[in-house]
C-alpha cells in the first residue's frame, strides 16, 4: 500500500499539480503512520501486560522460599513416581534460623535428625504450599520447634502430573519414606487440612499395610464423606454427595474435579491407631462443626480410648472459619501438648 501511494506522488508531482494531491497523499502517509504506531503499541503491550501483571500480583516463585521472607525453609523437589516430581517446602524449627542462612540441601538434609519432631504437612484444596493460611501452620510449628514438610502433591503449584486420589497420598507416601531414611529417632507426625485430611487417612491406612505408622496424627477441618455403595459411585455420585454433603461441592472442583473422589476416611479410622488430634472451628463455613464431632465420635470407638483421641474445638466467636486456626494464641501449647502426650 505504501509504495503504491508513493508512486502515484512521484507522477502528481511530476505532472506539476502540486496542492491537492499533496494534501491527499499525506493524508494516507499520516494514517499509514498511526496504523503502524498502532500494531507497534499492540506489540509493546502484548509483551508488557503479563511482564507487568506478574510484577503486580502476589506471584509466588515457588523454588525460592527465601523470596516470601521464609528464610530458614529449602525448596526440593522429589520423584515418587517416573514422570512425577513434586514440589516440597522444608522449614527447619525456628530456632535453627541463623544457622540455616545460605545453607544447601545437605545441611537441611542432615538437620532433619537433630532429634526434633517432624510434621509432614497436607493441604487442601487449590492452590499451592505457598498460600497464606499453610505458611500460617508451618510457622506455628516451626516456632514450637519442630520441621515442617510442605508438599504440593501432583498436579498442584510446580508439580507435574495428574491428581488422582491415590495419587495424592502416593506422594505422601513418598514424602513419608523420604524423611524416615533421614530423621532417625525422631518423632514423624503428620498435618492434614480439609482435603488433605482425606489424604492423611489414606496414607495412613497404605503405611499400616507397610508395617508403618504416622506416630501422631492432627486432622483440621477434616470432613467425612460417609459411606458410598460402589453402585452408587458411578449411578449418581455427585448428586448424592451434594444432596448429604453440600460442601463437598468445594472439594470437587479443580483439580480434582474429573476424578472420582471418595476419601473413606470413616472406614480408614476403623483400621488406625494412631493418636490422633482433631482440630476444628465451630464456624466452619465449608466443612461443619458436626463432621469433626462425627470423626472424633468414629475414631474414639475405634481406638477405645479417650486418651488417644483428641477433639479441640474453636469458638465460632473466634472467626477461624475454614482456614484460620493457625492465628489462634493457644495453638502451640494444644500442639506442644499433643506431643508430649505421644513421647509419654
Ligand atoms: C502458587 O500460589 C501463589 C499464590 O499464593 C501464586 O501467586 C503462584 O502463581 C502459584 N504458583 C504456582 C506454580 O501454582
Ligand atoms: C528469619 O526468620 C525468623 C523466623 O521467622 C525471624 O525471627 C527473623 O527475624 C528472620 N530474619 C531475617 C533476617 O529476616
Amino acid at each position: 500500500m505504501k509504495r503504491r501511494i508513493n508512486k502515484s506522488e512521484r507522477k502528481f508531482q511530476s505532472a506539476g499539480r502540486l496542492p491537492k494531491p499533496k494534501d491527499l497523499n499525506e493524508h494516507a502517509r499520516s494514517q499509514w503512520t498511526w496504523t503502524k504506531m498502532g500494531l507497534l503499541l499492540m506489540c509493546v503491550l502484548s509483551a508488557t501486560i503479563p511482564i507487568l501483571m506478574h510484577l503486580f500480583s502476589d506471584y509466588v516463585d515457588l523454588s525460592q522460599p527465601s523470596d516470601i521472607g521464609l528464610n530458614h525453609t529449602i525448596n526440593i523437589y522429589l520423584k515418587p513416581e517416573e514422570g512425577v516430581r513434586v514440589g516440597v517446602w522444608h522449614t527447619v524449627p525456628e530456632h535453627r534460623w541463623k544457622e540455616a542462612q545460605g545453607q544447601n540441601l545437605e545441611w537441611y538434609e542432615k538437620a532433619l535428625g537433630d532429634g526434633s519432631p517432624i510434621f509432614i504437612y497436607l493441604h487442601g484444596n487449590g492452590g499451592n504450599r505457598s498460600a497464606p493460611h499453610r505458611i500460617g501452620i508451618a510457622n506455628v510449628l516451626s516456632a514450637v520447634g519442630y520441621h515442617v514438610l510442605a508438599l504440593d502433591y501432583r498436579g498442584f503449584g510446580d508439580s507435574t502430573g495428574e491428581p488422582t486420589e491415590s495419587g495424592l497420598s502416593t506422594d505422601a507416601l513418598y514424602l513419608y519414606n523420604w524423611v524416615k531414611a533421614r530423621s532417625g529417632n525422631s518423632l514423624v507426625c503428620v498435618w492434614g487440612h480439609s482435603l488433605g485430611s482425606g489424604v492423611t487417612t489414606n496414607t495412613a491406612v497404605k503405611l499400616l499395610e507397610e508395617g508403618k505408622q504416622f506416630d501422631g496424627i492432627i486432622l483440621e477441618g477434616a470432613f467425612l464423606t460417609g459411606e458410598v455403595a460402589p453402585n452408587q459411585l458411578f449411578e449418581h455420585a455427585f448428586s448424592w454427595f451434594y444432596w448429604k454433603f453440600p460442601y463437598i461441592q468445594f472439594f470437587l472442583f479443580n483439580p480434582l474435579k474429573n476424578n472420582i473422589v471418595v476419601f473413606p476416611t470413616n472406614k480408614n479410622l476403623q483400621k488406625i491407631r494412631t493418636p490422633i488430634m482433631i482440630l476444628h472451628a465451630e464456624d466452619d463455613h465449608l466443612v461443619p462443626f458436626a463432621s469433626a464431632q462425627e470423626i472424633y465420635r468414629i475414631a474414639k470407638k475405634a481406638q477405645n480410648s479417650d486418651e488417644r483421641v483428641k477433639l479441640v474445638p474453636f469458638d465460632g466467636s473466634l472467626g477461624y472459619l475454614h482456614n484460620g486456626l493457625y492465628k489462634d494464641p493457644g495453638l502451640p501449647n494444644i500442639i506442644r501438648e499433643f506431643l508430649q502426650s505421644l513421647k509419654a
